[in-house]
């Protein structure tokens, strides 16, 4: 049986290799739609990239939205100095033929789920988590129709990558993350904890180009340019894989290793706004909201990803 998933992202380089992994298995994924959101660059490009992306992958079936244009109390912040002035460097950008769809992507989360048995369906933000948090106050009724929320965000071991204590989707919308942590659903998140450990260092990059078709050459290109930001700026050996890790786990659960825990967000403090508190040790007798990856197996990751990729030849 196929999974239900409606994609809640912000295209964006590691949102783009996460969606050709989606996009390639959709013998084991029913995608409902893919929600835009305003982070790694503005709502307008953001939805424009995913249509490209859609275009470049010939899935152009796949329901594009545009969601939320700001985070719901800060003003936006954005990434464009690591995924490029149009959010997604690497790959040829211009006006994609295929349509945006005129509901509004928070107005279409909240009729789907309404729709929906309940714990039926997957959300996989990948983004801030604008779209979700408005839904989910706008209708609480939503909420018993998750089957899981799979998220990209957070940090704990390994500081921060925005501020140095914040991940970049949780310090966007701390606001938004608060209220999704509490939903009272399950959730399965991925920080940089177990990001930080699937890099693009270049043997990677050199399997990924050795892949003969459209797609993994633009994946190759995006994460070339991708990596080069990340090793200048942090001095790692790649570019960390980040939104491709809620994929993965979808397809292979198996790669990660998790632990129920208590995570809340820090969202008002100027010092430390977005930062992540989780007790990892449960020290305190908080509700285990939240299943947080902190290891992953990251030669059988990088197998998934080639096969994904492979798939499109
Ligand atoms: C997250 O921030 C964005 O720049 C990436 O797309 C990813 O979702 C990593 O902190
Ligand atoms: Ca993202």
């Amino acid at each position: 049986m196929t999974r239900k998933l409606i994609l809640d992202c912000d295209p964006g380089q590691d949102d783009a290799i996460s969606l050709f992994m989606a996009f390639a298995a959709r013998d084991r994924f029913d995608i409902l739609g893919v929600i835009a959101v305003a982070g790694n660059t503005s709502l307008e490009k953001t939805h424009r990239n995913a249509r490209i992306l859609c275009e470049l992958t010939q899935h152009t079936d796949i329901r594009v939205y545009a969601g939320c244009d700001a985070p719901l109390h800060h003003p936006l912040a954005t990434a464009e100095e690591v995924h490029g002035r149009e959010g997604l460097d690497g790959i040829e950008i211009y006006t994609p033929q295929m349509p945006l769809q005129t509901q509004h992507g928070v107005d279409f989360l909240i009729d789907t789920l309404l729709g929906s048995e309940d714990e039926t369906i997957t959300i996989v933000p990948t983004g801030p988590l604008t779209n979700l948090a408005t839904a989910l106050t706008r209708q609480p009724k939503i909420a018993p129709k998750i089957k899981e929320i799979v998220l990209m965000g957070g940090a704990y071991r390994e500081g921060g990558n925005i501020t140095p204590s914040a991940e970049f989707n949780f310090y966007v919308d701390p606001h938004a993350a608060q209220i999704v942590l509490e939903c009272e659903r399950p959730i399965t998140v991925f920080g940089l904890d177990v990001t930080h450990q699937v890099l693009s260092s270049p043997d990677i990059l050199a399997r990924i180009k050795s892949i003969n078709n459209k797609v993994a050459q633009a994946a190759h290109q995006i994460l070339q340019d991708y990596s080069r930001f990340e090793i200048d700026r942090y001095g790692i050996d790649g570019g960390p894989l980040h939104d491709p890790c809620t994929m993965a786990y979808l397809l292979q659960e198996d790669l990660f290793e998790f632990k129920q825990c208590n995570l809340r967000v820090e969202a008002d403090s100027p010092l430390a706004r977005g930062h992540c508190v989780l007790d990892f040790w449960n020290t305190k007798p908080l509700p285990k909201n939240v299943k947080w990856a902190h290891h992953v197996n990251h030669e059988k990751f990088f197998d998934l990803l080639i096969t994904q990729l492979e798939k499109y030849s």
